[in-house]
């Protein structure tokens, strides 16, 4: 999820949010006067302005080929951020949201067959990727883990989509069946074949490591929350917000700055002056606030970018990164 794709920015109107399982909602958009919305390809998502202005990211889940509506689907966190929650407990329909998008950074690329792996909400991009398999006539099998049977969105209409491709589906509540069976599925994956898997942190960790004993299968993954804190996350070096000591910020376009010193992140001290910088999870996990770094030495916190994103220093998560030069030249 690095570089600058550039986001198209829509006024959509809220025409529908629908109950789809134990603290999963979905949301359909459309334009106010049905227009056609810009295309989209399983996997891409759509950033959401809410009323609040926090800004927040989901799937698309909805049908590509209908071009009246987006629909993302989100699922109340308990211990999350206020975005969810705010989704869940404001009356929204009727209401104009501002949304960018779509963007693909979880696209599904040609295989000769598809082994798709969701945990819980995580089936929001998998489903949209069963619909595209089913019409490239590839073949795919689906299988699906949640908390309980009532957890899960999307039951019926992936067995209907199963019915007509002829596609094997399980469907495995955790409080029946335990957790996936991970290594099973990846013995049972087509020669060659893709594996797409969304879902919670352990999940693909531990998928990660069964594909690993299967170097003709590829494996794509997409998180859809933030990564289990590890031990270390603890430590004051690795808090978002600990610096070794205080720096500068340089906003190139105005050339304003501000010091960001221990107790603050560089989000916050750029949020001062740009209200508006966009953000999300504050975890360095979404990608939101991926920012072009034109001179000065980052420190990398996030989990975005890869290794030879970071060795590049050419752009930087803000939400948790740090500065080991005393300056730091952001593009904003
Ligand atoms: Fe999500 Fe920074 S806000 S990575």
């Amino acid at each position: 999820m690095t570089g600058h794709q550039h986001l198209q920015e829509l006024r959509l109107h809220v025409r529908q949010v629908r109950h789809e399982a134990d603290d999963v909602v979905s949301i359909r958009f459309a334009r106010r006067d049905d227009g056609e919305l810009p295309a989209w390809e399983p996997g891409a998502h759509l950033e959401i302005r809410l009323p609040s202005r926090l800004i927040r990211q989901y799937s698309l889940c909805g049908a590509p080929d209908d071009r009246t509506g987006y629909t993302v689907a989100v699922l109340r966190a308990h211990d999350g951020r206020g975005g969810s929650a705010e989704i869940h407990d404001t009356a929204l329909v009727g209401r104009e949201l501002t949304v960018r998008g779509p963007r693909n950074d979880f696209p599904l690329l040609p295989a000769p067959s598809y082994t798709f792996v969701a945990g819980g909400i995580g089936i929001t991009p998998i489903l949209g990727m069963a619909r595209a398999a089913t019409s490239r006539s590839t073949a795919w099998s689906l299988h699906y883990g949640g908390r309980s049977a009532r957890s899960m969105a999307f039951v019926p209409a992936i067995a209907e989509l199963a019915a007509a491709a002829g596609a094997p589906v399980a469907v495995l509540p955790e409080d029946v069946h335990g957790l996936l069976d991970l290594d099973g599925i990846v013995a049972g994956a087509g020669d060659g074949g893709a594996v797409y898997a969304c879902g919670p942190a352990p999940m693909l960790a531990a998928l990660r490591t069964a594909v690993a004993r299967r170097p003709d299968l590829t494996l794509h993954t997409e998180l859809f929350t933030a990564p289990a804190p590890t031990p270390g996350d603890a430590a004051p070096h690795t808090a978002p917000d600990r610096h070794e000591r205080d720096f500068t910020v340089v906003l190139a376009q105005t050339g304003e700055t501000a010091t960001v010193t221990d107790g603050c992140t560089i989000l916050d001290a750029v949020r001062r002056l740009r209200p508006e910088v966009p953000y999300s999870c504050e975890e360095g996990f979404c990608g939101t606030c991926d920012t072009k770094v034109l001179s000065g030495t980052p420190v990398h916190r996030d989990t975005v970018l890869s290794e030879n994103d970071r060795a590049g220093h050419t752009s930087m998560m803000i939400c948790v990164g740090s500065c080991a030069s005393d300056e730091l030249v952001l593009d904003l």
